[in-house]
């Protein structure tokens, strides 16, 4: 089980340390060998003369079993022509590894009930998981650009049909080890795009008969899913609908930084948190790193197949949440904190 880490910038190296504490912590355990290999991107790959997705690190993620990244990103990058950016970069390593199914689970743990910003009892137990389609829609269609005298930017919404079914078909697939409901959020009151994603999905559905699918346009939905998040279960969706939808899922949950992901395709996946690099949190040892550990339970899951580890690391997790461990972005105001690297440490110990 060959591992590539990409620890990225800001507190992507912290959060990996802590994620890398725990996976040992669930090889000592189990008695398997994670071998782990790091490389650079984004900034830390820029500050050393290189791309900000190097092609060697493109290669050992495309040679690997499975990639653990942390955050990407750097405001004082941000000014790179959109060819040099780190967002770029990014994109390019979804698209190099073929991960075109984005997952996103976000749960709001009822040991956070306390800052759950919204009132817990209409939100806490919520537990869905958002399927985001990663590499179609306005990320990647042509043309785009924008006019060097300023006059216009651009860009292209494209799907077609078999974009549309692969993700989709990884959403009900999903749906059979969940509650067998899938909401599929589109636009097809307006964009063509989505006439042409909620015709496939619908024939899509044929092949699933035991699995419910609902359709939501994405503004009734933006809504819905902060009045009654648990009314979802698996909700799919395009492109940037899906980048949108899973922020709000996060403040769902209670913090950004709760939440994990994987990305799926034929190939190695890509695990990592949904938060990003957080350059003001970066060195200070603060960041909450459950939701790169529960990235490495993802891909315990999904890229290994060892259930009954991805189970230990998210029971863990729950379990420090129980016994009131918090960082500080699910911290009380005034109230106790532990480090990010205590907070790893804590889930390890666990395991062991
Ligand atoms: C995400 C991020 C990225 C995205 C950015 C950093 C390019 O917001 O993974 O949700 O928009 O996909
Ligand atoms: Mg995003």
């Amino acid at each position: 089980m060959n591992i590539a880490l990409i620890p990225g910038d800001g507190v992507g190296p912290e959060v990996v340390a802590a994620a890398v504490d725990v996976l040992h912590a669930v090889g000592r355990t189990s008695g398997r060998t994670f071998a782990t290999t790091t490389h650079l991107m984004g900034a830390a790959a820029l500050r050393a003369g290189q791309p900000a997705l190097p092609a060697e690190t493109l290669a050992a993620c495309r040679a690997s079993d499975a990639v653990l990244l942390g955050a990407v990103g750097d405001p004082a990058f941000d000014h790179l022509p959109r060819a040099e950016k780190i967002e770029t970069g990014l994109l390019a390593l979804r698209k190099g590894l073929g991960v075109y199914a984005n997952l996103r689970p976000a749960k709001a743990f009822a040991a956070l009930h306390d800052v759950l910003p919204f009132k817990p009892e209409r939100v806490a137990g919520a537990d869905m998981v958002i399927v985001r389609e990663l590499l179609g829609g306005l990320y990647f269609g042509e043309p785009r650009g924008l006019a060097a005298d300023g006059s216009e930017g651009f860009n292209t919404m494209r799907y077609t049909p078999a974009e549309v079914e692969r993700v989709s078909k990884y959403a009900f697939d999903i749906a059979r080890g969940r509650r067998r409901k899938v909401l599929s959020v589109d636009k097809a009151n307006v964009l063509e795009t989505s006439q042409l994603w909620r015709a496939t999905i619908t024939k899509v559905a044929q092949a699933y008969p035991d699995v419910t699918l609902e359709h939501q346009y994405v503004d009734a939905f933006a809504m819905n899913l902060a009045l009654d998040p648990r009314r979802y279960d698996v909700v799919v969706t395009e492109n940037l609908f899906g980048d949108i939808l899973s922020d709000e899922a996060g403040a769902i949950a209670g913090s950004l930084g709760m939440l994990p992901s994987a990305s799926l395709g034929d190939g190695p996946g890509l695990y990592e948190p949904i938060h990003g690099s957080a350059p003001t949190l970066a060195g200070k040892n603060v960041a909450n790193p459950i939701g790169t550990i529960g990235s490495v339970a993802l891909m315990l899951r999904h890229a290994f197949s060892l259930e009954t580890e991805a189970r230990a690391i998210e029971v863990a997790i729950e379990g420090v949440l129980e016994a009131g461990l918090r960082t500080a972005d699910i911290a009380l105001p005034g109230g106790p904190t532990v480090s990010c690297s205590a907070m790893g440490s804590a889930i390890a110990d666990r395991i062991r």
